[in-house]
């Protein structure tokens, strides 16, 4: 069997198609779509996410608001922008790139951003409503991986879905989607004892650790689907996933692609909670 490849390109110029039509309804109703990117400090892969929003968010009409502080910023000092943006009417959401530097307490500074601004779905509020069936915001790289499971008409119900990695942004939100699915989820880390057996005997493996190539093909069992999440550049410059590719995707029925598979879902999902709140905005 070969895998079909789940394209997540594609897909996430579908789901930005649809973005753009929220947001121009937005704006006939004078509301202008608006999110505010927090970068701290230098990191280069940070940076290049944030100019990834910023495009993307321009072709969809989504104005942005960049607040690029010096690594050397202060917990109270982000407090303080974090207030003034919750406080500013026509922000819609608020984004804070992580991982912060060290000097800086993350939680503080997540539990500060407005539940109802919090288009990352990383507030404790969000993702205890999140854990009850009532989202108000799904985090965008688990929301990025079911629509590509819809994509490909993966059927949940009932199947035994293995989430690897327990992040607060990534596993854990991503089991719960799962379990509203009606899946029966099995969650593996890095104390699991046998991460083999738990990969053979799953129907849906969604990778999300950040170890390159962790999940070995011949694990993955005959018609399984893999989501992967992990971006790991190796010492030679290459850029792979958490799952051996080329091995996996010989057993698999479908599989992601790094880059190309989750990665371009998340800014797509990320963009459409924003125009949720936009719309949330919008008189009645
Ligand atoms: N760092 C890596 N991924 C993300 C994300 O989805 N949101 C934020 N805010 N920071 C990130």
């Amino acid at each position: 069997m070969t895998a079909r490849v789940l394209d997540g390109k594609r897909v996430a110029a579908s789901v930005l198609d649809g973005v753009r039509a929220r947001v121009e309804q937005c704006r006939t109703h004078g509301v202008h779509a608006t999110l505010a990117v927090v970068l701290v400090g230098e990191d280069p892969a940070s940076a290049i996410y944030v100019r990834n929003k910023g495009k993307r968010a321009a072709e969809v009409g989504i104005r942005t608001l960049d607040e690029h502080l010096p690594a050397s910023t202060t917990t109270e000092a982000l407090l303080e922008l974090v207030e003034r943006l919750n406080r500013t009417p026509d922000v819609d959401g608020i984004l804070v790139q992580l991982p912060l530097p060290a000097g800086v307490e993350t939680e503080r500074v997540l539990l500060a951003i407005d539940p109802a601004k919090d288009v990352d779905g990383f507030h404790p509020d969000n993702l205890g409503r999140l854990m009850i069936g009532q989202p108000r915001f799904v985090p965008c790289t688990p929301q990025g991986c079911m629509l590509l499971l819809a994509e490909a008409d993966v059927p949940l119900r009932g199947r035994r879905a293995l989430v690897i990695g327990r992040s607060n942004i990534v596993g854990r939100p991503m089991a719960q989607l799962l379990l509203h699915a009606d899946a029966t989820v099995i969650m593996a880390h890095s104390r699991t004892a046998d991460l083999r057996a738990e990969v053979e005997a799953a129907d849906i493996v969604v990778a999300a650790v950040g170890r390159p190539e962790l999940v070995r093909g011949a694990w993955i069992k005959p018609g399984a689907v893999v989501i992967d999440v992990g971006m790991n550049r190796l010492p030679d410059g290459r850029l792979v996933g958490d799952v051996e590719y080329a091995a996996a995707a010989e057993r698999a029925a479908a599989i992601t692609p790094v880059p190309g598979g989750v990665g371009p879902m998340t800014i797509a999902c990320l963009l459409a909670n924003v125009a949720l709140a936009a719309e949330r905005r919008v008189p009645a």
